[in-house]
């Protein structure tokens, strides 16, 4: 469980007003849809896949269930991503319209324009092609927040290169592991990433990821230039971005693609096992990216879209790459944090390129919520906001204070806020509400989208009444969801279609609950080991694993602990393999393995805490008590039953923090 606040909204002076003339303009609307979808789900969606895509061969056939859970969408139809995003909006007259406004982390501008960014996406897939990447091979991207992240995304689209973006704040061991999976055989990355002032080396930890081997099939490093700071280089290998794309000619045949045809695979944490390549289809996929941005976005020609996902996470996949560009929106891309040169700087820049749509994660609004009420310089109050018409969230349960004053004071009392429930499997938005639509409930994530079957169910399948808690699934396929694990179906299967429930429903992985009266959905948080912190999803055993390779380390076992801040912090316990440490000892050996997992994994995965013992707490068969261990984190006392524990004594020791 992850939702941190249940103290009673103070939201019932907020009255916000549904926005007028929206894409599905009012609940009827909203039901003529959803009707639409119960009657004939396959003419549905078939009407949306004609209406949101341009095909280069239309589809015959909508949904080909025979291999279930493997299903196929679309799947004689044949189109382009990149088309779609690029090519579709200069036939339609938005050659000159802004596609990208670019602020660097000093604040420096880059206006792309569709026609200019259609080029450069047509040199680079042209040099890609010429590199020998073809159709089916993959490329890893490795890339800050830039134009060129997008560029290479959508290039690698053109030439039907599967991507595989790797969140820049992962470490050479993660990004190594991640290439080493998928197969790559070429990478894109940047000289060094600037974040906050500071610069960070990628490109001399892609070096240091292809020098651990395995990955003999990388002939080609694309280097973006963004700092222009001193970095490694192999000859042959080694390529600067801008000379390979200078080379070649600034159009490029695109490579038409099967529906079906993997458009990315992008990692994420599971509760068990290294980090899965989540595969998404180019057709269902898109089709989404480009529903979901008209539906709860009610993106309009004239709006100015801000989403501050990183593209290295599905939510810069779909609506910062694809999303936006599929529509021909005009939106912000930022390279820097929401706290530099100060916490302002989120409400400067909506203030300063007159956004509409601004979408961003809870954690963010916590944290700037913290630095508003210290300083009111910094305080959203402070700005000009009154460009703004839509708010969305993302991520994580939103607690409903800060969902409050994220209305008040960002919106104004005026804009709907869109808590967006989703997850890199499934594309696109699942459960939202929509603007024109939905009357709001802080802290809900209100009504499935039109398509969606959303349920809640017990541990059987059996759907639970209204008011009681479950488990979320999702009943009937839809076109973007996840078509499989890279190089593991049997993993997919087994872990989203699971046999205890009957082996034909989504298994989300979130307990979620409905109002007895609204039917609204509310999340309660991930059911698995899959922890949030800061909106980010990590395995807690993918931590351990990362601790239990410390020559220190004899045992770790690590939990969550909800946050006010972060949603949920990481909490490891730590058997050493030399005596239990004490006082500064305990600190230095504490810092040393939050070190070390910063190294193996990246430095999100953090522990935030440290704990030590002489043994873990284990029932006679040697299970870790997880349960007593999530009590101890929280500081609680513990009243739970400890006669299974074969050694109790050791919870006392696990009680003090180092
Ligand atoms: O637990 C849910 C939480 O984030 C998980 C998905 O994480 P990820 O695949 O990284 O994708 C995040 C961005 C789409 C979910 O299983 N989550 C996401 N959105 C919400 C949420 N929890 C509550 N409310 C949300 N709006």
């Amino acid at each position: 469980m992850s939702t941190i606040d249940t103290a009673p909204p103070d939201s019932t002076a907020l009255q916000i007003p549904l926005a007028r003339n929206a894409s599905i303009d009012g609940m009827d609307a909203y039901r003529a849809l959803v009707t639409e979808a119960n009657q004939d789900y396959e003419a549905f969606w078939a009407r949306l896949a004609r209406e949101h895509l341009a095909w280069h061969r239309p589809f015959t056939k909508v949904l080909n269930d025979t291999d279930a859970p493997f299903y196929h969408w679309f799947e004689d139809g044949e189109l382009n991503a990149s088309y779609n995003c690029l090519d579709r909006n200069l036939i339609n007259g938005l050659a000159e319209k802004t596609a990208i406004v670019f602020e660097s982390d000093d604040g420096k501008l880059t206006h792309v324009t569709y026609q200019a960014l259609y080029h450069r996406v047509c040199r680079l897939a042209n040099a890609l092609r010429a590199r020998g990447v073809k159709k089916g091979d993959r490329v890893v991207i490795y890339m800050p927040m830039s134009v060129e992240g997008v560029v290479a995304m959508l290039a690698c689209a053109r030439i039907g290169a599967p991507h595989s973006v790797v969140f820049g704040g992962f470490s050479a061991k993660s990004l190594h592991e991640r290439i080493v999976d998928i197969g790559a055989c070429a990478v894109i990355t940047a000289d060094e990433q600037v974040r906050a002032g500071k610069t960070l080396p990628l490109k001399t930890i892609v070096d240091e990821a292809l020098a651990m081997g395995g990955a003999a099939g990388i002939k080609t490093v694309a280097i973006y230039r963004r700092t222009g700071g001193q970095i490694p280089w192999i000859n042959e290998r080694d390529k600067w971005l801008h000379e390979l794309e200078a080379a070649q000619p600034d159009t490029c045949e695109p490579e038409w693609v099967g529906a079906e045809h993997p458009l990315f695979v992008l990692y994420t944490s599971g509760s068990t096992g290294t980090p899965k390549g989540v595969q998404h289809s180019t057709g269902g996929y898109l089709l989404w990216a480009a529903a979901t941005m008209k539906w709860t976005f009610d993106i309009k020609p004239e709006d100015v879209f801000w989403c501050t996902a990183d593209i290295g996470w599905i939510t810069g996949h779909t609506y910062i790459c694809y999303g936006p560009t599929a529509v021909g929106a005009t939106q912000v891309i930022f390279e820097g944090v929401p706290t530099y040169p100060n916490a302002g700087r989120f409400w400067e820049m909506i203030q300063r390129h007159k956004v509409s749509i601004f979408y961003t994660a809870p954690t963010a609004i916590r944290s700037l919520i913290k630095s508003a009420d210290a300083n009111h310089a910094v305080h959203p109050d402070s700005f000009d906001l009154s460009s703004l018409r839509l708010l969305g969230t993302v991520g994580e349960p939103i607690n409903p204070s800060a969902w409050t004053w994220y209305a008040r004071h960002v919106g104004g009392g005026r804009c709907p806020v869109l808590d967006t429930f989703w997850q890199t499997e499934t594309g696109g938005h699942m459960i939202s509400p929509l603007p024109g639509v939905t009357p709001l409930v802080p802290g809900s994530c209100t009504l499935p989208m039109p398509g969606i079957d959303a349920a809640i169910v017990d541990e059987t399948g059996e759907e639970v009444p209204n008011g009681n808690g479950g488990v979320l699934v999702i009943r009937k396929p839809w076109p973007s969801m996840i078509r499989t694990i890279w190089g593991n179906p049997e993993r997919f299967r087994q872990g989203y279609f699971p046999g205890e429930l009957g082996g034909k429903l989504y298994l989300a992985g979130d307990g979620a609950i409905r109002d007895r009266d609204t039917g609204y959905f509310t999340i309660t948080g991930r059911i698995d080991d899959v922890l949030n912190v800061s909106g980010h999803r990590l395995g807690t055993m993918e931590i351990e694993s990362a601790l239990a390779a410390h020559p220190l380390v004899a045992e770790a076992a690590v939990v969550g602990r909800p946050d006010e801040t972060a949603g949920e912090a990481i909490v490891a316990f730590v058997v050493l393999k030399a005596e239990r440490p004490s006082g500064a000892d305990a600190k230095r050996v504490a810092d040393e393995l939050r070190a070390w997992v910063g190294k193996e994994i990246g430095p999100i995965a953090k522990p935030k805490d440290i704990r030590f013992g002489d043994a873990m707490p284990k029932t006679r068969s040697g299970k870790v008590v997880r349960r007593l261990l999530r009590s101890v984190a929280k500081g609680e006392v513990i009243s739970q039953d400890t006669s299974t524990v074969e050694n109790p004594a050791v919870i006392s020791q696990f009680a003090d923090a180092a």
